[in-house]
């Protein structure tokens, strides 16, 4: 399969207005180095101080967004330092030597999504900063460089793109004689926030985003950070006392809501921010370690620390402690600041979609919205192994005869069990069954560094491969692929093309990656640059098998699903599987769709209907969330790759409540978020695609929510049949949480549904379109 560029891909509406706008464009930017939103309600504007540092501060109907806040990149020494040109930092004495404003507007269709156009309308400012500076002449010969001194400068860009929802800006770095290759200390982008605005924060990790949300206000992160860190993840690498990590949702005191995340973040460390706070003495100096190719620079000295509450960006680091090699022409991701008085146009913003390339896949027919169950939770809540055998303490792949090993009887993926599923997917219209340990290696996979420890192409014993993929394929199903790769990264690489090779015999077209543990190569990180070409060379050699992925434990998504759709979901935050680990709260979700969510969709593995893990299994945590709540995750979580993840025998004691999963679709022609306040409720309605019909899903925290639904965007000539599954009077995520009620009828547009959603609780409404007879 060929990849190519194509800007046009999937864009069957395109309306560029680009000459109209620009008319328009002369009374939009009040002076030079100012543009304003579409519809000029935000205002971007740009300068350089007087010590030549860019600054750019961003308004919203008025009202302070970002302060005056710095840009700027700290280098790093290379091994080349002699020639001392990365002695020159790209933080100041720059001068303004281009301003150019344009505009754009076009509709373009993705390949899945929560709607079926997306207009991306935007007005833009290009600013061109070069820097003269003069260092000793480099004699070339391996001699120490003498007094001469000689003249040179370098260029950089900064593009801002303002929407009507938020700003994105990067810098780019174009090819030039004294810019080709640099090393990354630090990127020194800044976000001056205007007051101590409530957040919603993660601690800044390196290695995990699997973390309680916090909500404190900015003064109160440092307070917080030590108990908000999940100390008891695999993989731990926090940086400061004030990191936290993107996406940052805010609430200010006067009722702004401003997001602060990343769009396309392609060959480039993952950002987090480090706020200043009153008692912030100096920024963080990640020190780097053990090779030679550079010496780390502090953090820069030479200039004042932020006013406190702002926040500054910190990027992931390899092995090295270094952030980033770069190549000119090249460029940062774009660095999102988004803001609306009113939450749910966080929710609908498609600002980072936008700030992304279009569709680089010629054929994505293959790709396609998937609803699976799987062999996963039982072994998840500790019912059940991964692993085959219990005979050894640990093993060679290439030194044992699985043919004579003990089987442990706890092994899951055995033909009898998976069968099990495939025909319970089969009798429910579900599309894949996940079968987690299905290979050898699960015998010692976890945290001991270990390089060799999957060959993902050799089956355990009582796994046959064949016959069950023939199984599931004679019933309609396929079996979704499992690669853990123990964060073994080159190990997986190696074996990548044979293992999707099998995949392409047997009829697989999606995969589970998972990263858990420290990275090997040892020393490097989760979200360095390094390891996110590693993801984005798993989604591209996937596509090249028409394999759709969804890698756990990978860094946060930036919205590249739209440039490589076979990227159907990621983890990337703490999921379901934690409900198992002692639990999440029950406003954790009402949280992740305006943070975790913003970058793409998530495989959060919802549908629990047995909360209670003891009923059957010796686990004694618990899933502080009701069946009906359960149920509106499949509208609230937008996800085209949507999990069933409770057991078989767990939906059949609820099957009038599993009716619900069957119905609901999982890619959609509109949505409307109707509802919405971060930690508190969500409330939204998706039109199925290729339908009339809509679904609508509430979920709300520990407090319970009463929805009021206007049923203004049915269509207006029809009748809908109405099913509402809803928390009875007495549920309680603790206390009742399997207490639902089954109502149905006929509505038509106009009417209004309350609906009553329970502590931990919520609500889902299917509405089919009745037939004229
Ligand atoms: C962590 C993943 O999130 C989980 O879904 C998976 O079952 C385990 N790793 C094992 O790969
Ligand atoms: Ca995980």
């Amino acid at each position: 399969m060929k990849i190519r560029v194509n800007p046009m891909q999937n864009v069957e509406v395109m309306k560029k207005c680009i000459s109209l706008l620009n008319l328009l464009f002369v009374s939009l930017i009040a002076s030079a180095g100012a543009v304003k939103s579409p519809n000029g309600n935000i205002e971007l504007k740009f300068s350089v101080d007087g010590k030549g540092r860019p600054v750019y501060e961003m308004t919203y109907k008025g009202r302070e967004v970002v302060k005056p806040s710095h840009l700027g990149l700290v280098l790093a020494k290379d091994k080349h330092a002699s020639m001392g040109l990365n002695e020159n930092d790209l933080m100041d004495g720059f001068t303004v030597t281009k301003e150019e404003t344009s505009s754009f507007d076009e509709t373009w269709q993705p390949v899945w999504g929560e709607t079926k156009d997306i207009r991306n309308h935007y007005n833009e400012l290009a600013v061109t900063l070069a820097k003269e500076f003069s260092i000793p002449k480099y004699t070339g010969d391996g001699t120490a460089p003498g007094t001469l001194l000689e003249a040179h400068q370098r260029q950089i860009i900064i593009r801002f793109r303002v929407y009507d929802d938020g700003i994105g800006f990067r810098y780019e770095f174009p090819q030039q004689k004294d810019l080709n290759y640099f090393l990354i200390q630090e990127e020194m982008s800044e976000f001056a926030m205007a007051g101590d605005h409530m957040a919603w924060w993660l601690p800044g990790d390196y290695d995990t985003q699997e973390q309680v949300t916090q909500q404190t206000r900015l003064s109160e992160i440092r307070g917080r950070m030590k108990e908000a860190v999940n100390w008891g993840n695999s993989s731990v690498a926090v940086f400061s006392p004030t990191g936290v990590q993107t996406s940052l949702q805010m609430k200010s005191a006067d009722g702004l809501y401003i997001n602060i995340h990343e769009a396309a973040c392609l060959d480039y460390a993952t950002m987090h921010l480090e706020l200043v706070d009153a008692e912030t003495k100096a920024l963080t100096t990640q020190l780097g370690g053990g090779s030679n190719a550079y010496t780390p620079n502090p953090k820069p000295t030479g200039y004042p620390l932020p006013q406190p509450f702002t926040f500054v960006s910190h990027l992931t680091p390899d092995a090295t402690g270094l952030k980033g090699a770069m190549q000119t022409p090249c460029e940062t991701p774009w660095r999102t600041v988004m803001v609306s008085d009113d939450a749910r146009d966080m929710l609908s913003s498609n600002l980072i979609l936008n700030l992304n390339e279009p569709c680089k896949l010629e054929d994505t027919s293959w790709i396609h919205p998937t609803k699976y169950c799987g062999v996963w939770w039982e072994m998840i809540v500790g019912r059940g192994s991964w692993h085959y055998t219990n005979d050894f303490p640990s093993i060679h792949l290439d030194q044992i005869d699985w043919s004579k090993v003990t089987p442990n009887s706890t092994h899951k993926a055995n033909n009898a069990n998976v069968k099990r599923y495939i025909d319970f997917a089969a009798k429910n219209g579900l599309d894949q069954v996940l079968v987690e340990g299905w290979n050898v290696g699960w015998e010692d996979w976890a945290n001991m560094w270990k390089r060799d420890v999957f060959d993902f192409v050799t089956p355990y014993p009582d796994f046959d491969i064949k016959m069950l993929n023939e199984y599931a394929h004679s019933k309609g199903v396929k079996i979704l692929m499992h690669h853990e790769t123990s964060s073994s990264t080159q190990n997986y690489e190696r074996h990548l093309e044979d293992a999707f090779n099998l995949m392409n015999k047997y009829g697989y077209d999606a995969v589970k990656t998972g990263y858990v543990g420290d990275i090997i190569p040892r020393g490097d990180h989760h979200y360095s640059q390094s390891m996110n070409n590693h993801y984005l060379y798993v989604v591209k050699e996937a596509a090249k098998h028409h394999i759709m992925v969804n890698a756990h434990e990978a860094t946060r998504p930036t919205g590249i699903c739209r440039t490589y759709p076979n990227l159907v979901g990621n983890e990337s935050a703490r999921g379901t599987e934690y409900e198992a680990f002692g639990g999440s709260n029950p406003d954790h979700t009402c949280i992740l769709p305006f943070t975790r969510l913003q970058g793409g969709p998530m495989d959060y593995t919802p549908g629990i209907f047995v909360t209670k893990l003891s009923e059957w299994s010796n686990n004694t945590s618990w899933a502080r969330i009701t069946i009906a709540g359960s149920l509106a995750l499949y509208l609230t979580m937008y996800s085209p790759l949507q999990m069933a993840a409770d057991l078989p025998e767990n939906y059949e004691k609820f099957d009038d409540a599993f009716q619900f999963i069957r119905d609901v679709a999982c890619d959609w022609d509109d949505s409307k978020y109707l509802e919405a306040e971060p930690g508190d409720y969500i409330t939204v309605a998706r039109k199925a695609k290729g339908t009339d019909n809509w679904f609508i899903g509430g979920k709300c925290d520990e407090n319970g929510h009463t929805a009021v639904v206007k049923l203004d965007f049915l269509d207006k000539d029809k009748k809908y049949d109405c099913t509402i599954y809803a928390d009875a009077k007495d549920a309680h995520y603790e206390t009742n949480p399997q207490a639902y009620t089954i109502t149905k009828k006929v509505v038509k547009a106009g009417q209004t549904l309350k609906l009553t959603e329970a502590p931990g609780g919520g609500f889902a409404v299917s509405l089919v379109v009745k037939s004229e007879k």
